[in-house]
């Protein structure tokens, strides 16, 4: 379906509360490399302790975010600048062979870029909220176009995987410890639903029976007044269209949904006589070859993901459509399981066996076992070097905001 994109014109209002300014992601970026890569790696003083209080986000909650003393563009540019400068001079003497945990294969360096990723996909999670004006990045590549898979569904027999990791350079403290996981066989969507396959769902009542929602997402749904995907609406009966990133386009049926709650995915699911998969059903799916009894570190194999296997790294700004990379097949024959959309499990966030906090608890271990849904394979706004086949993204079962959608399993 062609895409015509006219400027949605509604009031002026910014990005909503539970988004920070762009401009405080911008100052933080910087902040936390200077946190991590000056003081704490080579116990260097950090510039201005009061940047360090503004930038915190442990210090300061997101909707305080807008009311704080910010440096404008300019300035967080000149800081961000100095910062990296100073960081490059320190990175000329670092020891990475030795015993410091944080320098040893260059793990604090990976998880500082890591953090600047994560925090390039939020800002574009900012400007698709914003109303009132129209972003158009700049498109850097077109997507493949989508076929309908062969398979609708593959199986995966039961038996045990290797979930998680213990790499120490790249993975992060959630990922780790690699552990034997027993699978009992499911069988699991090729492709995560489309917006045709949810739209049906629509259509059929969905939102208005509350015998297929969650006690929790029925109170959710009819708080907040919920009968579709984010972003969606109709012109006329059965005519969807959507926003995006403030500009209208009718909804591409071939294409995932995105912008539902993990509450829309799970009633999607039951009333598909489907269910969520598991986060271990969701890893085994990705990453496990059952021929060599090996894991990989992408769906595909062990290659860096490029443009005929994911769609990765803010190319088009939009999903592709479903199985558009069959060349980024797991070894049991899932498509797209890295790149286009975050995908929903049915597991809570939780510590694996063996978990150790590290560097810091506010990263992982104050979230674990709080109500925390876990997400993964990434989006089309993800950078290749933040996601992996163990990555673990999480967000409380209400968000919507995400570059997020789901497949099924039974
Ligand atoms: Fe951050």
């Amino acid at each position: 379906m062609a895409a015509a994109h006219r400027l949605r014109r509604g009031p002026g209002s910014p990005a909503r509360r539970d988004h920070e300014p762009l401009i405080w992601d911008y100052g933080h970026i910087g902040n936390y490399e200077e946190l991590w890569l000056l003081e704490k790696a080579f116990g260097r003083g950090l510039s201005d302790r009061g940047l360090y209080d503004i930038y915190d986000a442990s210090l300061t909650p997101r909707s305080e975010r807008p009311s704080l003393n910010l440096l404008d563009r300019r300035d967080a540019g000149r800081y961000l600048d100095a910062v990296r400068e100073a960081v490059l001079d320190a990175l000329e003497n670092a020891d990475l062979d030795g015993n410091d945990p944080l320098l040893k294969d260059g793990f604090v360096y990976h998880m500082v870029l890591q953090h600047e990723y994560q925090h390039n996909e939020t800002m574009l999670q900012t400007l698709q909220l914003m109303q009132g004006s129209g972003y158009r990045p700049e498109i850097r590549a077109d997507l493949p176009p989508g076929n309908p898979p062969e398979e609708e569904i593959v199986y995966v027999p039961g038996g045990p995987f290797v979930m998680g990791t213990d790499d120490r350079a790249w993975a992060l403290d959630n990922e780790r410890s690699a552990h034997e996981v027993e699978v009992p066989s499911f069988y699991l969507d090729t492709t995560p639903a489309t917006n045709r396959a949810y739209l049906e769902f629509v259509e059929d009542g969905g939102y208005d029976r509350e015998e297929l929602w969650s006690p929790e997402g029925w109170v959710w749904r009819e708080k907040e007044d919920i009968h579709a995907p984010g972003h969606w609406y109709q012109k006329e009966p059965h005519d969807w269209w959507t926003q995006c990133f403030g500009f209208d386009e009718p909804v591409n049926a071939e294409a995932p949904v995105v912008h539902v709650s993990w509450y829309e995915a799970d009633a999607y699911a039951r009333w598909a006589g489907k269910r969520l998969p598991t986060e271990a059903e969701w890893e085994k799916a990705a990453s496990w070859d059952p021929s060599t009894g090996t894991k990989r570190f992408y769906p595909w194999g062990d290659e860096p993901p490029d443009g005929a296997r994911a769609n990765l790294d803010q190319l088009a700004f939009r999903p592709a459509e479903v199985s558009a990379y069959p060349a980024g097949a797991s070894a049991y024959g899932s498509l797209g399981m890295i790149g286009d959309l975050w995908e929903w499990t049915a597991s809570e966030f939780s510590a694996y066996p063996g978990f150790e906090s590290f560097p810091y608890p506010e990263y992982s271990e104050i979230f674990f076992d709080c109500g925390y849904r876990v997400l993964r394979g990434g989006s089309w706004a993800t950078r290749p070097g933040a996601i992996r086949n163990t990555f673990r993204n999480w967000d409380l079962p209400i968000r919507r905001q995400l570059f997020v959608g789901f497949r099924c399993a039974r």
